[in-house]
């Protein structure tokens, strides 16, 4: 059984997110998400429009994904890979090298990244409505 573990908020789900995870999930038998949870992306000056637990209901219900547990800080990585026997390490590549540290635990992919679409864009064009 080959574990794929990959992590973000994923607010207001869309084609980008669900891309990644598919993909993700082809990479191996089992795709664990860690969600960022809301205490942590206040930390990171990123506010979420859904709720963990609203977010966290919709991830659970994409068939790529398997599990979801809560990412609540930057250095929690290394325990998760251990914990969920993680063979490879997915992230989008806006994240390219950010994660490289992590490949003494295990494989680690960054995968392009859908094009012209992202929450930011979405939430700013919501200003237009
Ligand atoms: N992602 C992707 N393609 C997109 C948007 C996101 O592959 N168009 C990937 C990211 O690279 C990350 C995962 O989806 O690995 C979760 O990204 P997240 O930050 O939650 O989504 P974004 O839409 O990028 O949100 P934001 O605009 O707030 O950064």
């Amino acid at each position: 059984m080959r574990t794929v573990i990959t992590y973000g908020t994923f607010d207001i789900l869309h084609v980008g997110h669900i891309n990644l995870l598919k993909r993700a999930r082809a990479l191996g038998d089992r795709l664990v998400v860690g969600l960022s949870s809301d205490e942590f992306n206040q930390g990171k000056h990123k506010s979420s429009l859904l709720n963990f637990e609203n977010r966290r209901v919709v991830l659970e219900s994409i068939r790529y994904v398997d599990e979801v547990f809560a990412e609540n800080t930057w250095e929690q990585k290394a325990e998760d890979i251990r914990k969920y026997q993680a063979g490879i390490f997915v992230m989008g590549d806006d994240w390219a090298g950010k994660f490289d540290f992590l490949m003494d635990l295990c494989k680690v992919v960054y995968l392009p990244r859908t094009s012209e679409i992202s929450t930011t864009e979405i939430k700013q064009s919501l200003g237009n409505v």
